[in-house]
């Protein structure tokens, strides 16, 4: 049969290449540009090289901000508080594309060299069986046969070695890491001790916050519909506009400014705490940005409902269900909360920080003649007492009984 296999060019997946064409597989490669930084001409010289029968590249990255990134801007989404998600959203966006490629191409297999430890096995698999009913899936990583025979990176080299398989000439870094155009993830190796700090040299996306300039880059983000369509540069003057242009550019300035970088320990859905550490430049300005305009311009109940929704989303996307009924109705809800979240708000980037500066909107809910105290609005002070009194009432009843019990 024929296996599409979701290659990355790296020694794991070559070797797997290699080893399935061993078990009689026709092999497609695949490989999806999310913004990973790759040499995507030598990879696919490579994969062809190993003994791949066909190879795909695709530029997938307009479609992953655009229908990955930004419902996951208009949500606020985060996972345990301070994961944006990075690696949980690219991988709906690669799968999917990956079941296309086995339909058009009438295989009957998918692979891909995710561990049998993690998260990534789950989102992969889940978006396979959803969106391809029939797909079988070869998961090396989760075969006796496979992970027996390769115990380790030595196993690996030698492999590797024996098969023609190009081996790394410079070490690798003592720990893994995940790269796209959203955020960057390291886990693993001497990061599994969490205790242990991340090396100075580790972050590749980010400078470091005691070596970012003194001056801030202030930036006017214009958002329409909870999303952004324009990025205004007030030092320089320069505009950006389409999605993935202006996602780009603000990964530059979040990174000149060290902005986005976090060290965590959390819950994978497979059951166990891992410690992991991530840069997300541009989604951690667009994230305070987008929160900003978001209380300016949703009243105050449809934002707590929308804000529970949003938990729940996060956790779907975390554990893969991007195609399951419920993320599609949570996503839908979102969206439809997003209708009047427009405006422009202005931040400061400043040695790893966002500082929300103003904002302004052409729908707000504030307002200023309401809220002032210095002109009266369409408000009635005296009507105050009533309303604080009533609330009261429930507040007596309660301490009254409090101090009855004490007794
Ligand atoms: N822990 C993060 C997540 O589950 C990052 C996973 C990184 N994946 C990887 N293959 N290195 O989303
Ligand atoms: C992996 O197991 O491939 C990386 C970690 C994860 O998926 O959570």
């Amino acid at each position: 049969g024929t296996v599409v296999l979701a290659y990355s060019g790296g020694l794991d997946t070559s070797c797997i290449l290699v080893w399935l064409k061993e078990q009689g597989y026709d092999i497609i490669a695949y490989m999806a540009n999310i913004g990973q930084n790759e040499d995507f001409g030598e990879a696919r010289k490579k994969a062809l090289a190993l003994g791949a029968k066909k190879v795909f590249i695709e530029d997938m990255r307009k479609e992953f901000v655009e229908d990955f990134i930004w419902p996951a801007v208009q949500a606020n989404a985060i996972y345990e508080d301070r994961y944006l998600l990075g690696t949980s959203l690219a991988r709906p966006c690669i799968a999917r594309h990956q079941v296309e490629i086995a339909k058009k191409e009438g295989a009957e297999y998918v692979s891909h060299g995710a561990t049998g430890k993690g998260n990534d096995q789950i989102r992969f698999e889940l978006t396979c069986y959803a969106l391809h009913p029939k797909i079988k899936i070869i998961a090396p990583w989760r075969m006796p046969e496979f992970y027996n025979r390769f115990r380790g990176r030595t196993d690996l080299m030698e492999y590797a070695k024996k098969h023609g398989i190009p081996v790394p000439t410079t070490p690798k870094n003592p720990w893994s890491m995940d790269e796209n155009l959203m955020h960057i993830s390291y886990e693993g190796g001497i990061l599994e001790n969490p205790k242990n700090h991340a090396p100075s040299g580790l972050y590749v996306k980010t400078k470091d916050p005691t070596e970012s300039p003194n001056t801030p880059d202030v930036l006017e983000i214009k958002f329409k519909k909870g999303v952004p369509v324009q990025i205004t540069n007030l030092k320089d003057g320069s505009n950006h506009h389409s999605s993935l242009e202006l996602f780009l550019y603000l990964n530059e300035i979040a990174g000149k400014h060290g902005v986005g970088r976090i060290d965590i320990v959390e819950n994978r859905y497979i059951g166990m705490k891992s410690r992991g550490i991530y840069e997300t430049p541009a989604g951690t300005i667009l994230y305070h940005a987008h929160l900003d305009i978001e209380a300016f311009t949703m009243d105050r109940e449809v934002r707590k409902i929308k804000h529970s929704l949003a938990l729940r989303f996060s956790e779907q996307v975390y554990n893969g269900f991007w195609y399951s009924p419920e993320c599609e109705f949570v996503r839908s809800c979102i969206e439809n909360s997003q209708k009047m979240v427009e405006g422009k708000v202005r931040v400061s980037v400043l040695k790893g920080q966002v500082y929300v500066l103003g904002r302004e909107a052409p729908n707000s809910l504030y307002n200023e003649e309401l809220v002032s105290m210095d002109v009266q609005g369409d408000y009635e002070p005296s009507d105050a007492s009533g309303f604080i009194k009533i609330n009261s009432l429930r507040l007596k009843e309660y301490h009254r009984l409090q101090s009855k019990v004490k007794e």
